[in-house]
């Protein structure tokens, strides 16, 4: 039986950066030897969430379908990267609390913390364009609600600093909080 892992769950708008840097720090887990799965909402979305919607209803099955594959994969010694938007704290939170182990907690909380008007700037699947259009309902940050997190593990302010920056302080926060060994140093 492994020891359990963790998981790395990422919360923000779209466009914020969420899927840029969990890649990026899959890619150093990957380098340190690291197991880990990376459950990506618009890849969720596709498979184990397919046919859901954006309803609060829709969004909260979704992520309570994500946390609960994270807690297993964590449990089995997987660490589980989710970058998801995620919108409302109490569902968060309660996935929070499912990740304990033990009774101690094995959830480290980023909050991709990037101004609306800059993801929307960035608008990479041009949805923004169509929310503000009408073409899109119930948009996050433009016609739909987002909670930020109140005491998250990582703040990462993708506008203001590079994506490897942003990686090596969730590296560095896992490592502080005892979840990972000190890494290799950078090639
Ligand atoms: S969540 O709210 O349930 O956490 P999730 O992260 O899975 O959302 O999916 C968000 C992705 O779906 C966005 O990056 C975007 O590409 C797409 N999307 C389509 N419609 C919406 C919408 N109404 N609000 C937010 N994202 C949307």
């Amino acid at each position: 039986m492994h020891r359990p892992a963790f998981v790395i769950w990422f919360t923000g708008f779209s466009g914020a950066g969420k899927s840029t840097v969990a890649g990026e720090l899959a890619r150093e887990l990957s380098r340190r030897g690291v197991d880990f799965e990376v459950l990506d909402g618009d890849e969720v979305r596709e498979h184990l969430s397919k046919g859901l919607g954006f309803s609060r209803e829709d969004r909260d099955t979704n992520i309570r379908r994500i946390g609960w594959v994270a807690r297993t994969l964590a449990k089995h010694g997987c660490v589980a990267v989710c970058p998801v938007i995620s919108p409302y704290r109490a569902t968060r939170d309660e996935i929070r609390a499912s990740c304990a182990f033990g009774g101690e907690p094995r959830f480290v909380e980023v909050h991709l913390r990037v101004p609306l008007d800059v993801c929307e700037a960035r608008d990479v699947k041009g949805l923004y364009r169509k929310a503000r259009a009408g073409e899109i309902r119930g948009f996050t940050g433009i016609d739909d609600p987002y909670e930020e997190p109140l005491r998250p593990e990582v703040v990462c302010e993708t506008h203001r600093e590079s994506v490897a920056e942003s990686a090596a302080r969730i590296l560095a926060r896992c490592e502080e909080l005892g979840f990972l060994p000190p890494g290799p140093p950078a090639p």
